[in-house]
């Protein structure tokens, strides 16, 4: 079976798992403040990395449930069992589980798959991006004003320091010269509609490598740029991410400021 078929397979079993919790009461913790995890988000977890370990031993293996220390490696695979973990609690199908390998610090295959949904995101590096069998592209949108954006917002908030201040900031400083904002709850998954054309661009920071590891070869095979907040390659560990079908991503850029 061909690595990127392997990955599929293991998404598809673990979204079993997912959509089974989905629809069942579950038993959920507290990260922090307002971070969920749920027995899901484990028990998908360790199943996707049991596998992982069966079918790729080479690689080191970096899940947001388990992981420890330092996640730059040579070749690593960076997993989200359950990326938009407030929405699956919530009960709202805009959740995805993503599997990203990366070699040398370049994408180089990626699997995002919304198990309600049955939606499959996927792409290999310089093979296209792909849902289920349909080829992806980014939007043609030109202008700004008429784009529409998605966005995140840190757990950080609750703290109302700094992460909080640049979330609010870049509100007023964005909201009146687009169409409008997405909140959607679900990185992984906000990256997969910007390589489909749903979303023109997305920003957000401080997210973790596997909440991107997948979402940006998605987003750079369906033809759309990726960048820090100054408009730097993006490279793990960076505070802001920008991505967008690359035509508005200078004109967003501008409204943006490093932290
Ligand atoms: C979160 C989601 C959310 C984003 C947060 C992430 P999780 O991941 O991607 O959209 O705004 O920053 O941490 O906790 O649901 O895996
Ligand atoms: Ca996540
Ligand atoms: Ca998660």
């Amino acid at each position: 079976m061909k690595p990127i078929e392997r990955f599929k397979t293991i998404a598809r079993e673990a979204g079993k798992l997912v959509r089974e919790g989905y629809h069942t009461s579950k038993t959920v913790r507290h990260k922090g403040v307002v971070d969920l995890v749920t027995e899901y988000d484990v028990r998908a977890e360790e199943l996707i990395l049991k596998r992982l370990s069966e079918h790729f031993p080479e690689y080191v293996l970096v899940g947001e449930e388990s992981h420890y220390g330092t996640y730059d490696h040579q070749r690593a695979i960076y997993v989200d069992p359950i990326d938009g973990t407030t929405n699956f609690v919530h009960g709202i199908p805009h959740l995805g589980i993503s599997l990203g390998l990366w070699e040398a610090g370049r994408p180089v295959q990626a699997v995002v798959y919304n198990p309600i949904l049955d939606e499959l995101f996927w792409a290999e590096a310089g093979n296209g991006a792909w849902l289920n069998d349909a080829p992806l592209h980014v939007s043609m949108q030109t202008d700004l004003q008429q784009s529409l954006i998605g966005t995140g917002f840190p757990y950080a908030k609750v703290n109302q320091g700094s992460e909080y201040r640049w979330v609010i900031d870049r509100l007023a400083s964005v909201l009146p010269h687009i169409r409008d904002i997405r909140r959607l709850g679900a990185a992984a998954i906000d990256l997969c509609y910007l390589a489909q054309g749903r979303i023109d661009a997305f920003y957000e920071i401080d997210l973790q490598p596997w909440d991107v590891a997948a979402g940006i070869l998605i987003v750079q095979e369906a033809g759309g740029r990726v960048s820090t907040l100054s408009g730097e390659l993006y490279a793990f560990g960076d505070k802001g991410i920008v991505a967008s079908n690359g035509c508005v991503h200078e004109a967003l850029l501008n409204l943006m400021r490093p932290i």
